[in-house]
């Protein structure tokens, strides 16, 4: 039986490997799209998540268009990795068949979990102003889900944005914190995302001679030579794919339990995971952090994904 799963993305070249990902997979069934700002201003990212839809051939589902603004910090956007209008590759543009539906994306998330009530996955792949803004609306929301997993945050790693900090958490600190303490999260951060490339010699066989096919391999390499360098990558780390392979996968991550917290008092601290190892401010576990991955299983079921959508679609 396949897992209902709403994704909340900001797309994203890593996004819409992930969004590849769950809609071609047969352990999931994708009920929903809901979309944020983060790697664009949410205007261009629910513009990109249409033509992803459109690209994919899934214009049935329901996309639900979100939060324009974080909750308390200045809106901050990464055109400079992702590409002009926050994606890369040759979308074709958004028809009518995927207009977002009436409301809000929190309000969307809210009735697609009591819809599902006990079974959805509510998969958050960008900054976290829509899952924050429905827990809000509904405090039982946690309750409601099956899963919510996070691909956000760096808990014994170095962040991407800051010092402390991955891009989600920092986009909105104050989104992430009330996630955090009140949502039961599994968080799916840079500890494994980092590591989570593709072999640059498959990427190098994929066919490029369809729109798709050249679309895939942009988004396989979208972080250019200079930033590769700077985070000591050696090819792309596709961060959300991860997150999604691990909803496939139940046996792909291992987690640990901590009582964790998000930053949101300085420049400093804004967005920093912080996970009390040694118990030290006896606070109860409020979720899970992913440590380690088997890496191996995720480049096999990733590139079999892509291998096959490719020949049924890209040539
Ligand atoms: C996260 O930030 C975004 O740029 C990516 O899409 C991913 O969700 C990685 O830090
Ligand atoms: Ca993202």
């Amino acid at each position: 039986m396949s897992r209902p799963i709403l994704i909340d993305t900001d797309p994203g070249c890593d996004d819409a490997l992930a969004l590849l990902l769950a809609l071609e997979r047969d352990e999931l069934d994708v009920v929903g799209i809901s979309t944020v700002h983060g790697n664009a201003p949410v205007t261009d990212t629910t513009r990109n998540a249409r033509s992803l839809l459109e690209f994919f051939d899934r214009t049935e589902i329901s996309l639900s268009k979100g939060a324009t603004l974080p909750l308390t910090v200045e809106l901050e956007t990464a055109e400079h990795i992702h590409g002009e209008g926050g994606i890369r590759g040759e979308l074709p543009e958004p028809t009518s068949e995927t207009a977002p539906i009436e409301g809000h994306a929190a309000q969307f998330i809210v009735e697609t979990a009591r819809e599902y009530e006990g079974e959805l996955t509510l998969a958050a792949i960008g900054p976290l102003t829509n899952v924050a803004l429905a827990l809000a609306i509904e405090p039982d929301l946690p309750d409601l889900l099956d899963e919510l997993v996070i691909m956000g945050g760096a808990a014994f790693t170095p962040g991407n944005v800051t010092p402390l900090a991955e891009a989600n958490f920092h986009s909105d600190p104050e989104a992430a914190a009330r996630v955090v303490r009140d949502a039961e999260p599994t968080i799916v951060g840079l500890d494994v995302t980092n590591a989570a490339n593709l072999p640059a010699d498959w990427i190098d066989s994929l066919p490029q001679e369809s729109p798709l096919g050249r679309s895939i391999v942009e988004w396989l390499t979208y972080y250019s030579g200079d930033q590769l360098e700077q985070y000591d990558f050696e090819t792309t780390a596709i961060h959300d794919a991860l997150a999604i392979a691990g909803i496939v996968d139940e046996g792909l991550l291992e987690t640990e339990s901590y009582h964790m917290t998000v930053g949101t008092d300085s420049d400093i601290d804004q967005g920093a995971l912080v996970c009390d190892v040694n118990d030290v401010t006896d606070g109860e576990p409020n979720g899970s952090v992913a440590l380690e991955a088997d890496f191996e299983r995720y480049r096999e079921l990733f590139t079999e994904t892509v291998d096959r959508v490719v020949a049924e679609r890209g040539n």
